[in-house]
């Protein structure tokens, strides 16, 4: 997958019928599977009828299987619900509930199990970015988070969590540098190849043809400019 959309907590304005028509009504690939959606997740069948065409996931999956687990969605469920991928690690989730690099890894690995994509998430927050300690940090969580797992079809995703909803961005370079450590120690040290480097953090229609540019950006997670049909049908336009 190249180009996400995570919803979070919103439904795109005003309606999704709305959203798939001026989507489709702008958007110029012909083929959308590498395109992939993730809104609440009481809203993924509704999507999956609206989008034939485009890859609908889940924002989050239990990191236990089944039980006793008040108002979580366990990877089994979120699988039979029709996900085909799972967004994991996001730092909103990471803060909101605490969620750990174990916690993650277990998440990965019932998610592989089920036959969900994961995308996972990783970002460093504003102080680190600024004392130049990214890679390091990055690093690190990668070996935690992906600690004894190996999949051909792991698509990262680098969120610097100060650039998210904030409309500043790092440097394409410094992004750039990023990503190209993020493969290099997938490949040299945990031994899987990624299948693709997203970049997460105030994309929108206009910054993503000069990121999308850079050799090791493969595509975007996109959380503000995904809730209008024409703003992410422009940014998959400007980028594929
Ligand atoms: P924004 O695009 O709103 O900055 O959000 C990014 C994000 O968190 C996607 O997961």
């Amino acid at each position: 997958m190249k180009i996400i959309a995570n919803w979070k907590m919103n439904l795109p304005t005003p309606n999704l019928g709305s959203w798939t028509e001026s989507f489709y009504q702008n958007v110029s690939l012909q083929d959308n599977k590498s395109i992939g959606i993730a809104p609440p997740f009481t809203h993924i069948s509704d999507c999956i009828k609206h989008f034939k065409d485009i890859r609908i996931g889940a924002q989050n999956i239990s990191s236990e299987t089944e039980g006793n687990r008040t108002g979580e969605i366990s990877a089994h469920i979120a699988k039979d619900s029709g996900a085909s991928f799972v967004i994991l690690g996001h730092s909103e989730v990471r803060e909101n509930f605490n969620e750990n690099a174990l916690l993650i890894n277990r998440k990965i690995k019932l998610a592989i199990k089920n036959y969900l994509s994961p995308v996972v998430c990783f970002g460093e927050p504003q102080d680190i970015y600024k004392s130049g300690d990214t890679e390091d940090f990055i690093c690190s969580q990668l070996k935690e988070c992906f600690k004894d797992i190996q999949a051909d079809n792991i698509v990262i995703a680098y969120e610097p969590i100060w650039s998210i909803g904030t409309g500043t961005l790092p440097k394409i370079n410094e992004i750039s540098e990023i990503h190209s450590s993020i493969k290099d120690y997938c490949i040299n040290h945990l031994k899987f190849k990624p299948e693709s480097i997203l970049y997460g953090g105030s994309v929108n229609d206009e910054n993503c043809s000069n990121l999308i540019n850079d050799k090791y950006i493969d595509g975007f997670l996109v959380g503000g400019a995904s809730l209008k049909g024409n703003s992410f049908a422009k940014i998959v336009n400007n980028s594929i």
